[in-house]
């Protein structure tokens, strides 16, 4: 089923007669387009495409389920799209509560007037959570451009070279290859390797530094995320058992992995296995990923999902110690049928660098 028929049927269930898709990420989940600007209002038998003169004929490529309209200056986007809703016959609007800005929906509510605006629950979660085929394989073909980066930047990695520079090749690579960055690329070493998110800096890399590196590529819009971490140099006994520590909550979680388990479940069993190092593991264990890095759905404590095959999941347990640095390993693991299939192929055994 299309995406757009997918749709349909929510919108049935949901009592929505029609409905304003505003928010980039659904918008191009629904239609295939890949530009800033888009709206669609969707009806049980008509939908259209709203976008501006920037992207007329990137639309007309990339949509293909419904006719494009696009406005020019001097022409209000609000007022044009308000025109395009009245002329399917729309009475009553649902709109995404979580993307409509106040100040927009009033902007909205004058434009659209004789239409009643109304906010319509997340159609969009369920759908996007389950991957499509197509989905599946840009995922896959990400994180195949995200493990030759890895195997690449290896070669770097001894004492003297900045974060900075490792992050600059980094995302030069995954250029190189024709695939975009899929955020901001984290390189941080040492104590620095504490900030789970930290940026990376123009710290030299010093023997005894943990290195963690925490990235992806995108392929068509779909993403990959995966994080390594390894020791410049020399590793000391604490490195190791930390790692190994990190590297068994990630893979207990791993082996837990299947449909109809609640993701909070795969959760306890990372912050289980972790045991006293638990509480140096503040964020959630991963997310779901696909047309943005932190997609739909959370293994966190308090997720209310449950896996199921299409979903693509990250598992990123990691632990920092303020003062000595931190580790964490990240994978994307696909839900199959009967268990998973980890994408993200890279190696986790602890590497320290340069190779001897
Ligand atoms: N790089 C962001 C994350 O792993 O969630
Ligand atoms: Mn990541
Ligand atoms: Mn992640």
């Amino acid at each position: 089923m299309s995406p757009l028929s997918q749709l349909r049927e929510k919108m049935r269930e949901a009592e929505v007669p029609a409905l304003l898709v505003s928010d980039p990420t659904n918008v191009g989940w629904l239609t295939g387009f890949s530009g800033s600007y888009g709206r669609v209002v969707v009806t049980p038998d008509r939908a259209v495409f709203v976008t501006d003169s920037r992207y007329t004929i990137q639309a007309g490529e990339e949509v293909r389920e419904m006719p494009v309209a696009s406005f020019s200056n001097p022409k209000d986007g609000d007022e044009f799209l308000a025109e395009q809703a009245k002329e399917l016959g729309v009475t009553t609007l649902g709109f995404d509560a979580s993307t409509v800005t106040y100040a927009w929906f009033e902007k909205l509510r004058d434009k659209f007037a004789g239409v009643e605006l109304t906010p319509a629950k997340d159609l969009f979660a369920s759908l996007r959570m389950v991957k499509s085929e197509g989905e599946i394989d840009k995922v896959r073909q990400a994180c195949g451009v995200a493990g030759a980066a890895w195997e690449h930047i290896q070669r770097m990695v001894q004492p003297g070279v900045t974060e900075y520079d490792l992050m600059l090749d980094l995302e030069f690579y995954i250029r190189r290859q024709g695939a975009g960055v899929a955020f901001d690329t984290i390189v941080v070493s040492g104590e620095r390797s504490a900030r789970p998110h930290g940026k990376p800096s123009e710290k030299k890399l010093e023997v005894g530094d943990f290195v963690t590196f925490d990235f992806g590529a995108t392929i068509d819009g779909y993403h990959s995320d995966i994080t390594r971490t390894v020791v410049v140099g020399e590793a000391s006994e604490r490195h190791r058992e930390i790692y190994r520590r990190v590297l068994t909550a990630q893979l207990a979680a791993l082996d837990a992995m299947k449909p109809g388990v609640e993701a909070r479940e795969i959760d306890r069993i990372a912050r289980e296995s972790l045991g006293d190092l638990a509480p140096h593991f503040g964020h959630g264990l991963g997310h779901g990923l696909g047309k943005v890095v932190h997609d739909v759905g959370r293994l966190s404590p308090t997720s209310e999902e449950v896996l199921a095959p299409g979903q693509i999941w990250t598992v990123e347990p990691g632990v920092y110690l303020e003062g000595f640095g931190g580790v964490r390993i990240e994978d994307d693991v696909l839900i199959t049928t009967d268990g998973i299939e980890i994408l993200t192929k890279s190696p986790k055994d602890l590497l320290v660098l340069p190779r001897k």
